[in-house]
């Protein structure tokens, strides 16, 4: 499948509209928003905010830094890092709509000095070699077939010693996944490795290996913790099934099946640019 069906597959044609009517359909004041309202919806993986705040915190980052966010989406991550570590962030994304959405975002929460996006394809960077402290792609990888591409472009554009922080869905061995799921309808751009195979993938790439972290039990301990809220407040106003389309819902218990199966497994790895 081409980046352009992939672009498809996360294009909406309204989405700031539907995130906006969202927000005050749950109370905010939209003409006044802060970076915090945005929080609910615009950490498009698993976990939410949690999951950012762990991946982020992996890479020790520092206020003069500039760090490459890898598929930013609608810049939750991206933003989440520019107000936790004062660095600057530079963000890229294959989706249009997203870039788009993801700068208006910004510009709405008061960040744009520190922050901006770019549509570009993680395989085909538009930067120069060498020129990130640091890199971040959270859950992005499982659309890209090529892996080696991927992994050589955020080892080019790093300095010496700079860190590349990763998460995505790995396979597991507990049988097939099921789709459709946020990153795909039918499995057909889907590309997921298991977590060995990626970490080859990554040393192949040039990268030393520092840490491989399994997610699975935080990712459990967090669907609990929702299954309970619902239970007990009915179903939320805001998250990020706001951005995955009329089947968000079968697209989120399908995700929980294949994370509590075995089928598939979130994981996070930091590695190094030698
Ligand atoms: C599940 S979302 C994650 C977004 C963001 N990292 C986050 O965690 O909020 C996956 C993102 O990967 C982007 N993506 C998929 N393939 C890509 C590629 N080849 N290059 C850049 N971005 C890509 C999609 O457009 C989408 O924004």
């Amino acid at each position: 499948m081409s980046s352009n069906e992939v672009e498809k597959h996360y294009s909406r044609g309204d989405l700031y509209q539907v995130i906006m009517d969202a927000l005050s359909g749950a109370g905010i004041d939209i003409a006044n928003l802060q970076p915090e309202d945005l929080e609910p919806i615009e950490h498009f993986h698993g976990r939410g905010v949690a999951a950012t705040a762990d991946l982020a915190a992996s890479l020790a980052l520092s206020p003069s830094d500039e760090v490459l966010d890898i598929g930013s989406g609608i810049g939750g991550p991206a933003r989440y890092i520019v107000r936790s570590f004062g660095c600057r962030v530079v963000g890229i994304d294959l989706t249009a709509e997203f870039c788009d959405v993801a700068r208006r975002l910004t510009d709405a929460v008061g960040l744009s000095g520190k922050v901006e996006f770019q549509q570009a394809s993680a395989t085909d960077l538009p930067f120069d070699d060498g020129r990130f402290h640091a890199a971040y792609s959270q859950n992005v990888s499982m659309n890209i077939a090529d892996k080696a591409a991927m992994f050589g472009e955020a080892h080019r554009v790093l300095r010496p010693g700079g860190s590349f922080a990763l998460s995505e869905i790995a396979l597991g061995d507990g049988g097939p996944v099921i789709y459709p799921t946020p990153w795909s309808e039918d499995g057909v751009h889907s590309h997921l490795l298991t977590e060995s195979e990626t970490v080859e993938a990554l040393r192949q790439s040039g990268f030393e290996i520092v840490s491989v972290q399994d997610n699975v039990s935080a990712t459990g301990q967090f669907l609990d913790a929702q299954r309970e809220a619902v239970a007990r407040d009915g179903a939320p106003k805001l998250g990020p099934f706001i951005l995955m389309g009329d089947n968000a819902k079968e697209k989120g218990r399908n995700t929980a099946q294949n994370i509590e199966e075995g089928r598939a497994r979130p994981i996070e790895i930091l590695c190094r640019r030698a």
